[in-house]
Parts: structure tokens; sequence; C-alpha cells
């Protein structure tokens, strides 16, 4: 091939020429999308970012170009000169804005040629996922991936204008740094000139953020990458990039104010959509109650409905046993599913297993009452109530998971979801937002024995419930936030501890003695004692935001170089084998234990 030969800059975009240009001459550049030979004409789709222009090589205009065209594939960089034209009658494309109109080149340079793609640079295309990441520069040619990563712009775009707006600084915080806990495992990376001393990527700027507080920054955000080494899911990334915020002589109020301004000026840059403010908010336990879940999809009913009272006066042990052990009976209605057959049933049943329960106990509503295999276990006038506390009607199914609360809201709450997509239930034009309040400070963790903290270890606890702090931890409330859109948590935030001794406390609480404190969080202990003002904040998932409005099925499909399952990069290799030499600088020795 000849070196290309180019003497001309090009003056337009492909995806912006439209009927006005008719007669003018522009010059374009991009890749060839498609080429089509007719005869004597040649017909190129040409792609740059801004979308496709059709590009036409005749020998009447250029018998040279005409030529060389003949030598186009897939994906060549080109670049050309040429006439805008209207298309001939009939042969307008109304499906793309240049659908119009045509370019007759008389001038070609080819500035490179490309290998045959291994997949087609198309809109949908069929192939597996890791082809797509192996070649991500050919993925991110297609236009949902180029729209995504537009999509993330136009967020942070809005993002800075409207915090800068409310008087809020962009401050960044190291990357090589010290262990905060967010309830994931750290990253961690050796340090040469310490041996045997680790930095640990942030899991997020929590402390830093806080000690900005202190210095008397007032109000700081930063859009920052977090690195988190946890088990991945479809809305999980190892690193991911959080909207970051802090407050100082801010409440509660203040905050999710700010947060819901700052969501409605996204919405509305990046889609036009407005936004009704202030969110509906439910508290912790509302949520689960109605819902089973913290973060609940708002956008279908399939509410839970606790018949504990009633299965009491059951003989089914199952329900009766629950109960008297301190746990319940919930049930959830389906709409015009008794027609479901057993095996169905037994799908359904395997469902709310995952989640640790033990079965599904259903009943069929019919004209003249419930069937089920169980129903001899129960009085006529009982199943009665039962059905009128479900609002049951004939077609129904009703089905209960009797447990310890823990296990019905989790089956329950993650099967009412399921069971959502499969009945179609989901408008999907819907953004419901939802701030889920007064959340427990504290969690039991049965593995470790002890207690963990449900957001972070810096969260304030609620003022009127302090004095039950040492003696019923798992009463606490926190003064804790998240914001859910969609039964998805999109960002989650505190007020916190601001004072020494509070700290201590909560240190206590999560069986922290005074030396694992000291040690952890020294720096923040000391920092409350030279004045650290109230303050607290909130952090969104850029990710998952850009997720939900881009309505890509995957964390992975708005994120330009995301990570596996299995947390490799398949372009670039990551994580590798490292030269010995490193090692050694580092003064590592590797062995895999068992
Ligand atoms: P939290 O841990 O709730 O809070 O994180 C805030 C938000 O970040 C998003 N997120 C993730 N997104 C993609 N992949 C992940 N692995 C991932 N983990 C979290 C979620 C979540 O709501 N420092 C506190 C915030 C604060 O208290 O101000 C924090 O990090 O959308
Ligand atoms: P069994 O008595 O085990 O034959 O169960 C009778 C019905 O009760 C079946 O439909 C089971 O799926 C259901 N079942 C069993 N355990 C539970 C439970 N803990 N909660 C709700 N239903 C259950």
């Amino acid at each position: 091939m000849t070196e290309p030969v180019n003497t001309f800059k090009r003056n337009r975009h492909c995806g912006e020429i439209g009927l006005s240009d008719v007669g003018q001459e522009v010059a374009i550049a991009g890749w060839v999308q498609k080429r089509r030979d007719h005869g004597g004409l040649i017909f190129i789709d040409l792609r740059d970012r801004s979308g496709i222009s059709q590009i036409v090589f005749s020998p009447e205009v250029s018998s040279e170009s005409h030529q060389l065209a003949h030598d186009l594939r897939s994906e060549y960089v080109i670049q050309v000169k040429g006439a805008v034209r209207n298309r001939p009658k009939g042969m307008a494309n109304e499906k793309i804005p240049t659908g119009g109109i045509e370019i007759y080149v008389n001038q070609l340079a080819i500035l490179n040629t490309s290998l045959t793609p291994p997949f087609m640079i198309e809109d949908d295309i069929d192939i597996s996922e890791n082809l797509r990441l192996r070649y991500r520069y050919l993925d991110l040619r297609r236009k949902p991936m180029r729209d995504a990563l537009i999509l993330r712009h136009q967020i942070c775009r809005a993002t800075r204008e409207y915090l800068n707006g409310q008087g809020f600084l962009e401050i960044e915080t190291p990357i090589l740094t010290k262990s905060t806990p967010e309830g994931a495992r750290d990253y961690l990376v050796p340090s040469r000139v310490n041996p045997g001393h680790f930095y640990a990527l942030p899991q997020s700027p929590q402390l830093f953020k806080q000690i900005l507080m202190v210095a008397g920054l007032e109000r700081y955000y930063q859009i920052v990458r977090c690195f988190r080494d946890e088990d991945l899911r479809a809305d999980r990334q190892p690193e991911f990039t959080q909207i970051d915020m802090e407050l100082s002589f801010v409440d509660e109020e203040d905050i999710m104010s700010i947060a819901e301004g700052m969501i409605s000026r996204i919405f509305q840059e990046a889609r036009g959509i407005a936004l009704e403010t202030p969110f509906q908010r439910l508290t912790y336990s509302q949520a689960l109650d109605r819902f089973g879940l913290d973060k609940p999809d708002t956008r279908f009913d399939l509410e839970l409905k606790d018949i504990s009272d009633l299965a009491l006066e059951s003989g089914f042990k199952v329900f009766t046993d629950a109960v008297a052990s301190g746990g319940m009976v919930r049930g959830i209605r389906l709409p015009g599913c008794a027609a479901y057959s057993r095996k169905e049933i037994d799908d359904l049943t395997d469902d709310v297993k995952i989640f640790g329960a033990k079965g599904l106990a259903w009943f069929k509503v019919a004209e003249d009452g419930l069937q089920s295999s169980i129903t001899k276990f129960f009085e006529p006038a009982l199943l009665q109530k039962i059905s009128d506390r479900l609002g049951g009607t004939s077609g129904d199914l009703l089905v209960f998971v009797a447990d310890r609360s823990g296990v019905v809201f989790e089956s329950l709450g993650n099967f009412r979801n399921k069971m959502a997509k499969r009945l179609d239930l989901i408008d999907k034009s819907r953004y419901n937002f939802l701030w889920v309040t007064d959340f427990p400070l504290l969690e039991w963790n049965e593995n470790e024995k002890r207690f963990a903290a449900m957001h972070h270890p810096f969260t304030s606890p609620c003022e009127a419930d302090l004095s039950l702090l040492q003696s019923h931890p798992s009463k606490v409330r926190a003064r804790a936030y998240d914001m859910v859109l969609n039964g998805s948590e999109i960002g989650g935030g505190s007020i916190r501890i601001h004072r020494k001794e509070l700290q201590e406390q909560m240190f206590s609480a999560l069986g922290m003695d005074r030396e694992e404190a000291g040690n952890r969080f020294g720096f923040l202990l000391e920092a409350l004692e030279y004045g650290a003002p109230p303050h607290g904040g909130i952090a969104f998932g850029l990710d998952r935001i850009a997720m939900i409005l881009s309505g890509a099925p995957s964390i992975r499909d708005v994120i330009a170089f995301p990570k596996t399952q299995k947390a490799t990069c398949l372009m670039t290799g990551a994580p590798s084998m490292v030269d010995q030499k490193q090692l050694q600088e580092l003064m590592i020795k590797t062995e895999i234990l068992e």
C-alpha cells in the first residue's frame, strides 16, 4: 500500500450533513461501514463519531477515486471530498438524519487499512461478550456503546455544573492510601521503599472527605474511582466511579435536597426528563414490611402481607412452628396465576429456596374458596381470612414463606422482583425514586459473632437512640439514607460522627479495642479532636445511574474498559504475572497458598 495522499482537511462530520448542504462541497473522514458495488457506482456508508453519511464513487466524477474505491474494505479509514446531492426520488432513508443526501466523491485519501474485524460494527450483534471485551476498541465503535459513553460524559458535566453552582469545591484525594472499610476486601499495592508495607486502593474517599470537612473546606465533591475486591454481579465492578460529596453544618434534609437537585439536573440534561421532587420516602422497616428489601422497586405492587397471626390459628406445623419460634409467615398474591401447574409451582419454590426458604406454601383462589394440598390444616373461615388479607380474587395464586424474618424478607423480596418480570408488570418508562431512611446502625455478623456497621463505622447514630448503643445495639437507628431508583441502590450516605468520644464508642460497639481502633483510625480520632464541624454526605454510583439511564442490561455496557466477572481485562490481559526483577525490587516472593 502506498502512503496516503491527504492534501485536504476535513471540515464537516459525517452525521451532521443534511438537505441544507445540498450543492456544497464538504470534506469528511471516517471508517468504512459498508461498501456496495452497483454497476458503475460504488456506495459506501462512512462513519465517524457523529454518525453516517452515504458517499458515492462515480467514474464520471473522478475515475481515479472510483478506481481506488475498489480496494476499500470494512473499517478502512478514509478521507473524502465531494459535493452534497439530494438522493434520487424514493431512495431516501428516513431512519437516519443524513438519509436525504449523498456525497459524490471527487477526492479520496486512504488513511489506513484494517484487518477484517472479528465482528460486524452494527447496533445489534449476537456474539459473545468476551469477544467484544477482547476487541473493545471495535466494540466501542458501535453506536449503542458510543452513546453510553456520551451519556456518561453528560452525567459528569451536569454533575459538575450543578455542584459548582452550589458552592462545592472539586478536590482530589489519594489513590495510594490506607484501608477504608466499606464492607469489601481491599486491593493492595506493595511499597518498594517500605518493604513489607502495603497501600490499599480506596474503597471510597470516606475518611479523606471527612478530614476535608475538619480542614474547613465545607463543601467537597469528586467524581472518583473506587476499588472493591468483592464478588461481582451485573451491577458491580471491582473499580467503579462515585459521585462523592461531603458538606459541613448540614442535616439530612439539606443533603437530601441537594442530592435531589443534582439527580434532577442529571436527568434533565442527559435525557430531557423532568423529575418531581421531593422524592418519596420510606423507613427501612416500612420498606422491608411492604417489599421485603431495603431497595424496593415500587413500579409494581405484589406487596408482602403478614399473616403470622392467622398462621397461628392453623394446624399447619410449618406455619405455627415458624411463628412460635419468633419468625413470621408472609405472602404475596400472584394475580391470574391459579392455573400454574405443579411443575411451575415447584419452579417458584426453587426461586425462594435460593434465598434460604425451606418451601413455598400456596393456595389457588377459586370461586368457592382456596384450594391446595394443605387446606386440610385450615378451617374454612380461616382460609377466607387469609384470602381477604391478601386481597385474593378468583384466578389468583397466593404464596407464602414461613421462616425467621431475615429469610422471609429476602426470599419474598427477591421473588417479588422476579415475578414482576415474569408477569410483565413493570412499566419500563417509569423512574421511581425513593429515599430509604432510618436504617439500623449495626447488623449482627453470624460468622464473626460480632456487630458490623450497616453503612460504615463513621455513620452517626440517631440522637434519640444513643442510650441503647451499649444495652441494645441492634435497636439503634442510623442517621443514614439511601437513594433507590427502580429497585437499585444508586446512592447512600449519612450524617457522620464528629465527636471523638462517640466515634470511640462506635469502634468499641464493633468489637474493636482501643489499640486496633488507634492503629487503623488513629488519624481520624486525632483530627476529630481539633474542632471537627458537624458534617455529612453521600456518594452515588455513577455507573449504575448510567446503566439505568441507558437501559443497558449490564454495568459493563456503560464503562469504556470494564472487567469481566472474574475481574480480568480481556484486552490488556490484566491481571498478569510480573517480572521476577519487579518482585525483587519490591522484596516480594510469591507462593500461591492452597
Ligand atoms: P456505598 O458503599 O453505599 O457508600 O457506595 C455508594 C454507591 O456506590 C455504588 N457502588 C457500586 N457501583 C458499582 N460497583 C460497585 N462494586 C459498587 N459499590 C458501590 C452504589 C452505592 O450506592 N463512602 C460511602 C458514601 C457516604 O457515606 O458518603 C460509600 O462508599 O450505587
Ligand atoms: P411439606 O409439609 O414439606 O410437604 O410441605 C407442604 C407445603 O409447604 C409445600 O408446598 C412446601 O413447599 C411448603 N413449605 C415447606 N416449608 C415451608 C416454609 N418454611 N414456608 C412456606 N412453605 C413451606
